[in-house]
């Protein structure tokens, strides 16, 4: 029996909704599977704990989380309690740096049934692999003088090792998609990082010559995902051009209430973490209509990631049955509250089979 622990951090708002939805769903799979168990062991931190205690985690939080096979968030951020920045920056950034999860993964793809706000979205599927630890977004730099002669340096950090594993992570993808990878650049405005981007993408291509690759950059390619996404399979970007795009991508999903995300741990020393796009939804929190899709879209790249490919496959199938049926939450223009979508999830996993 495969058995995976799970270190659950719900967070805030509505993450303390559907992570215990997409937790029914994982245990129903594994249910369903027979060779593999979850155990979930729940942590409370969040800007709740933060009141309480002075601090988004405890100061051995980190040593308490090392231990598991993977970790698996919902949101983060209540700025209401505390500041976004030290919400976010004292928990999940904190994770995502220290644990050395160096490439954030997003898919986007058309869901039957969904309305994007693309007039003919034909049938995209696409897949941004970003940068994550470096590049436009380092603590480097510094800011001097006041008034007029304020000035502010921000340095961006780009080592052939971050973008080569990058590149290297993207291609393997590719070659279990539809063999294509995108580079996204912009070597024509910025004169020493992104032609070295473009030097290290045209080496590492040489070593998967079945892969076809292009280059485009950044402005364009935004523009592209809105007028021709179904043009894209795999595309591997920087830090500040991934986070850009990959919001794009979930906008033309039809809501960021659907979007998933891993952030990946190479080394295997730490675990990774699966967490969804979407924030704590202020808004909407208490009312039962949070859409769990995002959150049980991220436990399918968490089943990926421990190589259950074939249930993650089928955990997709039925979510995309049950958005092809009308069962949607309001913000994908439906009437059916959180429970009734994953129930609907639940019973199609064991239905479809
Ligand atoms: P948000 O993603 O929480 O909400 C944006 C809009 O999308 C809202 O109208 C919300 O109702 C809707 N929405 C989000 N998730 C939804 C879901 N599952 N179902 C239905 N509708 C959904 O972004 P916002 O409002 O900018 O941020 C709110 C808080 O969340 C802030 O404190 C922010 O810092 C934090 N945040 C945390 C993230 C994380 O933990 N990874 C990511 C983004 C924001
Ligand atoms: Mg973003």
């Amino acid at each position: 029996m495969k058995k995976l622990m799970i270190a659950s951090i719900p967070g805030d708002g509505v993450g303390k909704e559907v992570v215990p939805e997409a937790e029914r769903v994982l245990k129903a799979v594994s249910e369903l599977h027979g060779g593999m168990e979850f155990q979930f062991s729940s942590f409370p931190w969040s800007c709740e704990y933060y009141l309480e205690h002075g601090t988004m985690m405890p100061e051995n939080g980190l040593e308490q989380l090392k231990g598991f096979d993977s970790i698996f968030l919902g949101a983060v951020g209540n700025q209401n309690l505390v500041p976004d920045h030290v919400s976010l920056w004292g928990l999940l950034i904190n994770i995502r740096r220290e644990f050395e999860q160096v490439i954030n993964v997003r898919p986007a793809k058309v869901l039957k049934g969904l309305t994007s706000p693309l007039v003919n979205p034909k049938d995209f599927d696409l897949l941004v692999v970003r940068e994550n630890s470096e590049g436009e977004y380092s603590s480097i730099g510094g800011r001097i003088h006041q008034g007029e002669d304020e000035i502010a340096i921000q340095n961006a950090v780009f080592s052939r090792r971050g973008i080569e594993r990058a590149m290297r992570y993207a291609f393997e993808l590719a070659k279990s998609r539809r063999g294509h990878v995108t580079s996204a650049t912009k070597s024509n405005g910025i004169v020493y990082s992104m032609p070295f981007w473009d030097e290290v993408f045209d080496e590492v291509s040489k070593e998967y010559p079945s892969i076809h690759t292009d280059s485009q950059h950044i402005d364009a390619l935004a523009a592209f995902f809105v007028t021709r996404p179904e043009h894209f399979d795999v595309i591997v970007a920087s830090n500040l051009f991934g986070d850009i795009l990959t919001d794009v991508g979930a906008a033309i999903m039809g809501s960021i209430g659907v979007a998933p995300a891993a952030n990946i741990n190479l080394n295997g020393k730490y675990p990774s973490m699966f967490e969804p796009v979407h924030g704590s939804a202020p808004d909407i929190i208490g009312k039962g209509i949070a859409n769990p899709i995002g959150q049980i879209w991220t436990a399918k790249m968490l089943l990926d990631h421990h190589g259950e490919t074939e249930l993650g496959e089928h955990l997709l199938q039925s979510i995309e049955h049950v958005t092809s049926k009308g069962i949607v939450t309001p913000d994908i223009g439906g009437k059916h509250s959180t429970t009734e979508v994953t129930n609907e999830i639940i019973k199609t996993l064991q239905n479809i089979k």
